[in-house]
């Protein structure tokens, strides 16, 4: 079987040490996992599918004989480095939202729009993570029903924004319980708005005029490119909740054809990549906790709507960290291969 040269620009933050131990939890043919960072971590050495490897700063000589280089370091790092790589020959699959809306980036999610790979000039998008996962339930309902638009609470771990929040809420539930304020009045503490121990924070990502933040604009962005389904109206609120890991999802749905429960959860069912994890009167749903280092997206609370005609009610959770990021990336990797469309430049 043929191995692949494959680097990780980002590969001593959260979602870099998830797409390490994905390439080898699902036995990825690896010839050289190259681990790129920044300068701060030069030097390291981290386990990687095998060896124990030297990490690298990365610079616009890191991508030589690379096949693949999965970016999880930030917009301002891809805008850097992507067009490096791609002049490398080596593809990009970008964790970040700099190229995600750009038309000639494919974004892709391999279940559903896998096909779009055909056609990538070497650098592929990955999804928002709460996109990501909204549409692992909601793509099966469209498929069978038709989606005509959407409503959507997130609730999203720390972890999303990065090991900082998770380091950050720690802290604070340690100070709380040793009864010692939440936030440090000299501003050390920063990754949140607010306290996050305890607490909900309505607020991810910048606020736009029209109220809603950036983050809230990716969901209904995103699921229109990759549904391309164009004119779809979406609205959504992000929550920043004091979870670990595993973003959850409330979904309101409006239907062109006429829905029922029991042909909503067949849909589902015959899906790959999510499970339904629905009986209510036995208090079984999908929570963060079993979610978590998961690779289904789990649906639960599956309902008929009373807010609409053609409408379904329904609770998605994903592990934001894998389908949300590191496992949907190292996806399409799989289907690059899969496709014979690797080298397409
Ligand atoms: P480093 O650990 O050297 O700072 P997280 O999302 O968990 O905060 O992780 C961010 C990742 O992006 C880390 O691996 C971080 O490396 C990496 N990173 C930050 N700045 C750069 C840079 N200038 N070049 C390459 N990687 C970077």
């Amino acid at each position: 079987m043929k191995k692949y040269k494959i680097g990780i620009v980002g590969a001593t933050g959260a979602v870099g040490q998830e797409i390490i131990h994905l390439l080898e939890k699902r036995e990825f043919p690896v010839a050289e996992a190259r681990l790129l960072a920044s300068p701060r971590s030069a030097g390291r050495e981290i386990q990687a599918c095998g060896n124990l490897e030297v990490v690298k700063k990365t610079d616009s000589d890191s991508f030589k004989n690379l096949d693949i280089a999965i970016f999880s370091a930030g917009s301002k790092n891809t805008v850097n480095f992507a067009e490096a790589a791609r002049k490398s020959n080596c593809v990009v699959i970008d964790n970040s939202s700099a190229f995600r809306m750009n038309k000639d980036v494919p974004l892709v999610i391999p279940e559903i729009n896998g096909d779009v790979l055909e056609s990538h000039r070497g650098i592929i998008a990955n999804p928002n993570c709460s996109t990501a996962v909204a549409l692992m339930g909601l793509y099966p309902l469209h498929k069978r029903f038709g989606l005509k638009r959407f409503f959507s609470s997130t609730y999203q771990a720390v972890s999303g924004a990065g090991a900082e929040g998770v380091v950050e809420l720690e802290n604070q539930i340690k100070k709380q319980i040793s009864n010692k304020p939440l936030t440090d009045s000299s501003g050390a503490e920063s990754v949140f708005q607010h306290p996050i121990a305890f607490n909900l924070i309505p607020h991810i990502d910048e606020f736009r005029e029209d109220g809603y933040t950036k983050e809230e604009l990716k969901m209904r962005n995103e699921t229109r490119k990759i549904l391309d389904i164009p004119s779809i109206q979406v609205s959504c609120t992000c929550v920043r909740v004091p979870v670990l890991r595993a973003h959850s999802i409330s979904i309101n749905a409006e239907f062109d054809s006429p829905v029922n429960v029991p042909d909503a959860r067949t849909a589902l069912e015959n899906f790959v990549g999510v499970e339904l994890w629905d009986a209510p009167n036995a208090s079984k749903y999908p929570m963060p906790i079993n979610y978590s280092q998961k690779e289904l997206c789990g649906i639960g609370r599956l309902r008929l709507d009373h807010g609409f005609t053609n409408g379904l009610a329904f609770w998605v959770v994903g592990d934001q960290l894998w389908k949300g990021a590191a496992l949907n990336a190292v996806q399409i990797a799989e289907e690059l291969i899969a496709r014979k469309c690797l080298i397409n430049l």
